[in-house]
């Protein structure tokens, strides 16, 4: 369990972007690697620079846990780990001008047209980077696929910055189970690297207090239960209450809540439960989501539903 020390719920914290100098204990230069994969690159930077601060990002559990336990069994102290899309966390957990190197080593590419849309490296995370890059900030791309190099190349460069590459990983790279595995079938890899020339702005979307509604009405099952298939959809998001469960007594409902913002997905639980003369919803403690607009429309959606809204 000694890696859990390594990870981060900034879905949890109140103020986002956070201030990294208070999570880490210290003021330093910061480093972000996206799909990390088994941590070893991320490992290897941590101890060449002893004196950066790193934050790394995953959507696979696996892989936190497998980097974790290798961090741990070195007892750097200097990273850490967050289970959440690094396209959204770049934009959501670091303030404009503040990151000074960003990594991503063999994105999955998605060669499929229908599957574009789920790129990395695309035009909007080309915006990112222009924001959230220091001034003397850079990102390095490492992908075997000279396609998806060129493609992002062209995102980089329409977002301002200064693009050097396709150029072939120069030696000395540390290597990824990724790397080996591309050049053990004689494939080539590439590198593309970007540096910040002009300062970019991107909206930030998440954060804020837990949302939550008082409703003046009854806790009525029958009514509650009746939420499932709620939905609302709006230009850049959507949310749906998919399920409705309710706790033996009856006392306590959990709506099973799927929602998305920009392409940014999330699933949660909301609850619905007595309070003084009447209901409260909020969010349930053990699925706490990034408090995007999908998650806050949705508590208002719930509480609207119910009945008459007191606060929210
Ligand atoms: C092909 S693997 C490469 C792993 C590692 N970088 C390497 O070179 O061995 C791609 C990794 O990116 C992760 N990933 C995919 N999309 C992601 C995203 N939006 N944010 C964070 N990680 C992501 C996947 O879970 C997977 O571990």
């Amino acid at each position: 369990m000694e890696f859990v020390r390594y990870l981060i719920r900034p879905e949890r914290w109140e103020t986002l972007p956070p201030r990294w100098a208070e999570i880490f204990g210290r003021n330093a230069p910061l480093g972000v690697e996206i799909g990390f994969g088994n941590g070893e690159f991320l490992l290897e930077m941590a101890k060449a620079h002893a004196d950066w601060n790193w934050v790394g990002f995953e959507t696979s559990l696996t892989c936190i846990v497998k980097a974790g336990k290798k961090l741990a069994q070195t007892g750097v102290g200097n990273v850490r780990l967050a289970l959440v899309d690094g396209k959204f966390a770049l934009r959501e957990l670091f303030p404009d001008g503040s990151v000074h190197r960003v990594y991503v080593n063999f994105p999955c590419p998605w060669p499929k047209s229908r599957h574009a849309h789920r790129r990395l490296v695309d035009e909007g995370f080309a915006q990112i980077l222009s924001a959230v890059l220091a001034a003397d900030g850079a990102f390095s791309l490492v992908t075997d696929a000279l396609w998806y190099a060129e493609e992002a190349k062209n995102h980089l460069s329409r977002a301002g910055l200064v693009v050097q590459g396709p150029d072939p990983l120069p030696a000395g790279w540390p290597g990824t189970r990724y790397e080996r595995k591309w050049r053990s079938r004689g494939l080539s890899v590439w590198q593309v690297v970007a540096k910040k020339a002009q300062a970019g702005k991107v909206e930030r979307i998440a954060g804020g207090p837990m949302p939550h509604a008082k409703v003046s009405v009854p806790f009525e099952p029958g009514r509650i239960a009746a939420l499932a298939g709620l939905k609302e959809t709006w230009q850049d998001g959507a949310f749906v209450v998919k399920e409705v469960f309710f706790s033996p007594a009856e006392k306590i409902a959990l709506l099973r809540v799927f929602s998305t913002d920009q392409g940014f997905a999330q699933h949660f639980f909301l609850s619905v439960s007595e309070h003084h003369d009447g209901v409260i919803v909020q969010l349930d403690g053990a699925t706490v989501p990034f408090r995007t607009p999908a998650v806050k429309r949705a508590v208002a959606a719930v509480a609207r539903a119910l009945g008459e809204t007191c606060s929210s």
